[in-house]
């Protein structure tokens, strides 16, 4: 996985248009730097070694006119249009994106994402986890809500941050210019385990995003070895249906990640750990020691119902 996150490293339209303002007030901080360290060193060589009765010719009132007052409004003219320009992009696309944007509903809670695809058939809204999945060139609308506390959604390399809020919805929109899979972050403390809730998105190209798309939409499959068969009795007794979904068999709880294509996913603990058979068993036997303070419980699961469990789990591709 690409976990570069520089807003520098721009992938969108949004952040390429965060990263031109960058430069816009980048260049000139730095040439103001630069002016003012020679002038501060031809001050002091004057003062050591100048006669006294030349000091005057430094004429004062000429520079605090130019290098405070003229020098500083063309400055700060230039910047106010730049960033005027961005801002009346940004409602434009952000316009856009409501009009004929693929709307994705995010919710915050901790420490993870719960993701559902927007459609008028509620049938067909994919519902997935830490992991949006998006098609390129296509403006995505971002529906921001928490279920908790606050929280913000930021992928630097697509768009800036927005905050979750309880009680409130935001908007927000970004688009990938090219297929690639982009790190995001929660950006506001959020309690003991904030950094460690991350999300990717991964743009694909359009055909590749569909099929993605009709295989979320999919119940899970039907186990088909015996292993498999016995991890599904399992995943039912031990408690883990009190809590996640997987479509398609009586597991129908929210409260954590909905599971049905698990298999599918990169990560596990909102970006915490890589998604194989190793770390997924270590995260059921025990989540507290990998992320302390999770909402997910130890589970009284031992060596071969782990192993059967994991086999289930491993067919929810
Ligand atoms: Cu959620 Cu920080």
């Amino acid at each position: 996985m690409n976990e570069e996150q520089g807003i520098l490293a721009a992938a969108g339209p949004a952040a390429e248009r965060l990263a031109d303002l960058w430069w816009v007030h980048f260049w000139p901080g730095l040439a103001v730097f630069v002016a003012v360290v020679v002038l501060l060193l031809v001050g002091l060589y004057r003062r050591h070694h100048w006669p006294a009765d030349q000091l005057h010719e430094a004429r004062p009132a000429l520079w605090i006119g130019v290098g405070g007052i003229v020098v500083p409004a063309v400055i700060l003219l230039v910047v106010l249009v730049f960033t005027i320009r961005a801002m009346a992009q940004h409602s434009a696309s952000a316009r856009d994106a409501e009009e004929r944007g693929l709307s994705i509903r995010v919710v915050g809670y901790q420490w993870w994402w719960a993701i559902e695809y927007d459609d008028p058939d509620p049938s067909r809204r994919a519902r997935t986890a830490n992991e949006i999945n998006i098609p390129v060139g296509r403006p995505i609308r971002l529906v921001l809500e928490s279920g908790d506390v606050n929280h913000s959604f930021w992928v630097p390399r697509l768009q800036g941050k927005l905050d979750l809020i309880p009680g409130q919805t935001n908007t927000l929109w970004l688009q990938a210019n090219e297929p690639g899979v982009y790190r995001g972050q929660c950006a506001e403390y959020c309690g003991e385990q904030h950094a460690h809730m991350g999300l990717v998105v991964v743009a694909q190209q359009r055909e590749a995003f569909d099929r993605w798309y009709e295989g979320q939409l999919a119940p899970a499959a039907e186990p088909t070895d015996s292993a498999a068969r016995l991890g599904r009795e399992v995943f039912m007794r031990a408690g883990c249906a009190l809590c996640h979904a997987v479509r398609g068999t009586g597991a129908m709880a929210s409260v954590g990640p909905d599971l049905t294509h698990l298999a599918s996913r990169r990560t596990l603990g909102a970006g915490t750990i890589p998604n194989t058979r190793g770390y997924l068993g270590g995260w059921i036997a025990n989540p507290q020691a990998i992320k302390p303070g999770n909402r997910m419980p130890a589970m009284p699961v031992d060596g071969p119902d782990l192993q059967t469990l994991l086999a289930y789990l491993e067919t929810l591709r």
